[in-house]
């Protein structure tokens, strides 16, 4: 995520008119060598080891957080008590506790003009942003079905190393919080109604990994030893939303031939919606108000000028990639920030998120039984 930020950050000022110009003052990592590597690369003025030091430079107004889940809640809480704004990475955090302590210090920083935002990067799809205006413009009427699913397959093979996204204590939970988070979001964000209670199944088909070789956990060239997968390689949950439509997910980093197929498909009363990121900048779109004699689903593709996002770029059919969804995060944040406004998603978006993920983790281990999900 340090290089999809850098990008964007980089890029956001050069295609859309923003009030303030990004200045890329400085990268963190945690070796001195790797960070200036990193930092001379990316596009940052210098590098630093420690984090907090950050916190203490008058040369920063913004703490960017893409670090593992497990240092999400310590390093934004910390950046906002300093007044720095904060851009987190998704998951918000590994627990509904962290998080709801996350949102306690985003309302602090409010009430200073300080500002958070978590990076559910992908409501800045153009198309995603296109099926949020449908739903709300009431082009496919009352909610009934939204199926989502965020597929992958990046761990099929059983000698893939235990990274840290395999491990609980890092990343909270596994395909769950890592893309269920995704998925669940966007399908609150594009229906405008939020999940309010589920039924769950997970799975871990791999129980056992070869260690990495690299202490962190975080390189993918295998070291000695074997150590236990403790996340979830599969979620599989039904939830219903808040105005009584039926909701069905699947989250898995076991769909062989997959790779990142985040799919939702909403169906309304008058019409429906579907997505497929694997296909990013088309939408399909059934008008059930049309004559049924020539209805159909029509395949729109998301890249005029009028569309969300793609008047910044390039020609229609022109095409935007994953790259992009960082850029418009990133200038949509600086926009917000520049007229003293919270940005969206904030963090108390981040904890209902969680909140979800927390009803899903219960109701897997409890034998598939009804969660609700509270505030
Ligand atoms: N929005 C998306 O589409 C998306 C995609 C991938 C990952 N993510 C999220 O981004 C975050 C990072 O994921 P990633 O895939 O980039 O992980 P990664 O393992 O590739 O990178 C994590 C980086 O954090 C650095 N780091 C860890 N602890 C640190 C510390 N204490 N101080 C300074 N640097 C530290 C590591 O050196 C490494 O460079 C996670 O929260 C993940 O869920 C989001």
């Amino acid at each position: 995520m340090g290089a999809a930020h850098s990008q964007a950050w980089r890029t956001a000022g050069r295609f859309f008119d923003l009030p303030w110009e990004p200045d890329m003052a400085v990268l963190c990592g945690r070796d001195a060598g790797r960070a200036r590597a990193a930092a001379a690369r990316l596009g940052w003025r210098e590098a630093e080891t420690d984090w907090k030091a950050l916190l203490r430079r008058d040369d920063v107004a913004l703490v960017d957080v893409c670090t593992p889940g497990d240092t999400h809640a310590e390093i934004a809480v910390a950046a906002l008590d300093a007044g720095k704004h904060v851009l987190c990475e998704k998951p918000l955090a590994n627990s509904v506790e962290e998080a709801r302590v996350m949102v306690a210090a985003a309302e602090r920083a409010r009430a200073r003009g300080v500002h958070a935002m978590v990076g559910f990067n992908y409501r800045r799809v153009p198309a995603v942003a296109l099926a949020r205006r449908l739903v709300e413009q009431g082009r496919i009427g009352e909610v009934r079905h939204v199926r989502g699913a965020y597929l992958q397959d990046w761990i099929v093979d059983p000698e893939f190393p235990l990274v840290w996204r395999l491990q609980e204590e890092r990343a909270g939970s596994g395909a769950l919080g890592d893309i269920g988070a995704h998925v669940v979001d966007l399908a609150q964000f594009v229906t405008g109604q939020a999940l309010t209670g589920v039924s769950a199944l997970t799975e871990t088909f791999v129980r056992e990994r070869p260690l990495p070789a690299d202490a962190h956990g975080l390189a993918a060239s295998g070291g000695t030893g074997r150590g236990p997968v403790t996340v979830d390689d599969a979620a599989l949950f039904v939830g219903r939303l808040a105005g009584g439509g039926l909701a069905s997910f699947e989250a898995t980093r076991f769909a062989t031939g997959r790779k990142n197929a985040l799919r939702l498909e909403v169906n309304g009363s008058l019409g429906s919606l579907a997505f497929d990121f694997e296909a990013m900048n088309e939408l399909e779109f059934y008008d059930g108000t049309e004559d049924a004699v020539t209805a159909g689903f029509r395949r729109i593709l998301v890249t005029e000028a009028d569309h969300p996002y793609a008047g910044a770029w390039w020609p229609p059919g022109h095409g935007l990639g994953y790259e992009h969804t960082f850029v418009h995060e990133v200038a949509d944040l600086v926009r917000d920030l520049a007229a003293g406004t919270g940005p969206s998603p904030s963090f108390a978006d981040g904890l209902q998120v969680q909140l979800v993920l927390d009803a899903v983790a219960r109701s897997a281990a409890g034998g598939s039984n009804w969660e609700e999900i509270g505030s």
